[in-house]
């Protein structure tokens, strides 16, 4: 099986994971988590006013940056098409996801949509990086600046993507970043939050640990707080020692390793397309873009065949993602976006990760090519 993703981890995370448990004497959140956080900082520029507070997920730093902004029943604009994480921080934290089109041509947020939408309630906008194309970020923050919206940055897919020269995360209101085990990096499971914003910061350390009023300085230090206040709803969120142990290594590996291969798969797969019928490819660059997925439109009813044959050939590949607001959860297809629900029929994930081989993704193009080309898959 031609795997649509996996982890790529070897001797060197295990080795680190072996050191904290030799040395550390202590696996929740130490010396290592900050140790991680300080040389993500580093990696996104090193500003001195910018923090990067490490979670134990993704979906864990979304919801508490939409905690750190909002109030319960206050709405957040957000793309329809991403993954469900993106909706259920949202309604963890008492606030109303607010379904919108994104542009065909990038699968991100689409503003003029979004604009219809705003009300009272409208406190902040999410525009998530759908498979690593942060899009026009610019055209996001001058829309947020006009309607006096906070921007949480659904960056999970983006980590270490570039926006005109500078690295996601390094500027800009919040990015919250995804360390799972199929992302850029992984820390086996984890995520961040990075941001400028003082209040936000303060809020989103204590609430990763219960809301426990700054003892995050404690515990880097291996101690914690024994008399304290809480003032807010509180989590345990907070990244442990062995898993930052992981990031780190990764983070070691991306540029040289990871970041590469990633973009040679990207280029490899956009050049074989690029004159193939029924097929589309999304607008952004491989290189600024380090694509998490690869993800194609098949046009023309064809992507239910296309995906079957592929099965067939023992290629996996997703559909990412069923547009949200078709969940029950989220209003059950009561209200229609046509742009979104036509992509959802379109859309086709290939197997990407730094791990496949080139015999594997020539397999892939080969097997797509060759379903496309056969007429009688009209
Ligand atoms: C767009 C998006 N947002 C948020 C998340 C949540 O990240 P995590 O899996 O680390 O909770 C993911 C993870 O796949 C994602 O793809």
């Amino acid at each position: 099986m031609i795997h649509i993703s996996r982890s790529v981890v070897g001797a060197a995370e295990l080795e680190a994971m072996g050191r904290v448990m030799r040395q550390d004497g202590y696996l929740g959140m130490g010396q290592e988590v900050r140790a991680f956080e300080a040389e993500l900082k580093a990696y996104l520029g090193g500003q001195e006013d910018r923090t990067v507070i490490c979670l134990n997920s993704g979906t864990a730093a979304l919801h508490l940056a939409v905690q750190a902004l909002t109030s319960p029943g206050d709405e957040v604009l957000v793309q329809s098409l991403t993954f469900i994480a993106s909706f259920q921080a949202i309604s963890a934290a008492g606030a109303v996801p607010v379904a919108c089109e994104v542009y065909p041509d990038t699968v991100t947020l689409d503003l003029e949509d979004a604009a219809r939408r705003i009300t009272l309630r409208t406190k902040a906008v999410m525009p998530v990086h759908y498979a690593s194309n942060p899009g026009d970020l610019e055209a996001i923050y001058g829309f947020a600046e006009r309607h006096g919206l906070r921007v949480i940055e659904d960056a999970a897919h983006a980590f270490g993507c570039t926006y005109k020269g500078r690295k996601i995360g390094s500027f800009g209101d919040l990015a919250c970043f995804s360390f799972d085990g199929l992302k850029n990096i992984t820390s086996g499971e984890g995520g961040a939050v990075v941001t400028a914003d003082p209040g936000v910061i303060q809020a989103v350390q204590d609430a990763r640990l219960l809301g426990v009023q700054r003892d995050t300085e404690k515990r880097y230090q291996g101690a914690r707080s024994w008399e304290f206040d809480v003032q807010h709803q509180g989590y345990r969120y907070h990244l442990s020692n062995l898993f930052a142990a992981v990031g780190r290594v990764q983070l070691g590996r991306f540029e040289g390793e990871f970041k590469p291969r990633r973009v040679e798969l990207a280029q490899k797969y956009r050049t074989a397309f690029a004159d193939t019928s029924d097929l589309l490819l999304f607008h952004g660059d491989p290189g600024p873009i380090v694509p998490h997925i690869f993800t194609v439109r098949v046009l023309n009813g064809k992507r239910d065949g296309l995906r079957q044959f592929l099965r067939q050939r023992e290629i996996e590949t997703g559909i990412h993602y069923k547009p949200n607001h078709l969940l029950s959860f989220y209003g059950g297809g009561k209200e229609s976006l046509p742009v979104t629900e036509k992509l959802y029929e379109e859309l086709l994930t290939l197997p990407l990760h730094p791990g496949l081989k080139d015999e594997e993704v020539d397999a892939t193009i080969a097997a797509v090519r060759e379903f496309l080309s056969d007429a009688s898959n009209c």
